[in-house]
């Protein structure tokens, strides 16, 4: 009888990755020895020198993330890097001042969107994630809402990225008039470009209030004190509240916030995961983030 006393792998060295492969996914190739030792009479001597070759296929995801140093791109980085994906950020301000290990990891690109050189950052990626967004005036808002994206979906398709993610927003049930603001124009329109470049692949999420700890100038604001109580009161009162949520803009108060770490786990599952693609809802990014939080 055959018994196999160790398996092994053959080399130190870590495992090849192929370029380029008919599927949109890169795969790192690893190599492992077997070694056998016969445990029953009739075979004599140590065979622990026969190796059988098995060659295994685990794939390597290489994403990008624009706005990686913000406070959701932030724990968008460190979730990926806990998952072993190799990451990329890219900002104008680019590699935050906080010393964590996570932060090591990611590749820390400075640039602007509008002016950067690709090149640096898209060649190879398996996907980008792009948190870009903000207030100001009408026209900051749909500039970084809208243009900012539009122009990265542009550039992640031309570089044959297989998979864009915009972290885009809920829209609070409000009338029609405020989502004609810049800043709900400018979402709309660069989730419109993800859905039309990406139908098979493309992600929009659309969170409510985002909690968890925002950095800013090197303090911690900690909005999990609101978000937090906050999320457990709605979800507690969810058949009370019901009937209001047909009122406009009373999502203002009912949308239920999320913790930044269920934005960032939904965004890794959206990365790791071929079959998850198009609009996500507050309560669908909680379910997309269960998937990969253990
Ligand atoms: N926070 C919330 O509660 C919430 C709720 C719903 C939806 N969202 C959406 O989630 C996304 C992320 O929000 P956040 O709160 O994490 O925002 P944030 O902290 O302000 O992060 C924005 C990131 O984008 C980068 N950025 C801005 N302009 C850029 C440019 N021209 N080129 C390159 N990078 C640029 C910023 O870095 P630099 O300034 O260094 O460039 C920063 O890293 C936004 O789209 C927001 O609308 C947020």
């Amino acid at each position: 009888m055959l018994s196999l006393s160790s398996i092994s792998p053959l080399k130190t060295s870590p495992c090849r990755t192929h370029f380029p492969l008919p599927s949109h996914h890169r795969y790192s190739f690893c190599r492992f020895g077997v070694r056998s030792s016969y445990a029953e009479a009739g075979v004599k001597g140590d065979s622990k020198s026969a190796t059988i070759d098995v060659e295994a296929d685990v794939k390597s995801e290489r994403v990008v993330v624009l706005g990686g140093n913000g406070f959701v791109g932030s724990a968008i980085c460190k979730a990926a890097v806990s998952k072993g994906i190799e990451v990329t950020s890219l900002s104008r301000s680019g590699r935050p001042s906080q010393s964590s290990s996570w932060v090591d990891q990611v590749n820390w690109v400075t640039g602007d969107v509008f002016y950067v050189n690709w090149d640096e950052v898209l060649v190879g990626a398996t996907a980008v994630v792009s948190t870009l967004g903000g207030f100001g005036s009408e026209e900051q808002m749909k500039r970084i809402n809208g243009e900012a994206n539009v122009l990265a979906v542009g550039a992640a398709k031309d570089y044959g990225v297989p998979k864009f993610i915009l972290i885009s927003v809920h829209d609070y049930n409000l009338p029609q008039f405020l989502l004609e603001s810049g800043y709900f124009t400018g979402k709309r329109k660069a989730e419109s470009e993800v859905l039309s470049k990406y139908p098979n692949s493309g992600v929009v999420l659309r969170p409510g209030f985002i909690y968890g700890k925002r950095r800013v100038d090197g303090f911690e604001i900690p909005l999990d004190l609101i978000g937090e109580p906050l999320e457990k009161i709605l979800r507690a009162t969810e058949n009370l509240t019901r009937p209001l949520s047909a009122l406009p803009a009373s999502d203002l108060i009912l949308a239920p916030p999320v913790s930044v770490d269920d934005v960032a786990l939904a965004a890794v599952n959206a990365i790791t995961d071929d079959d998850f693609f198009g609009i996500f809802t507050i309560e669908q990014i909680k379910e997309a983030a269960a998937k990969v939080s253990v």
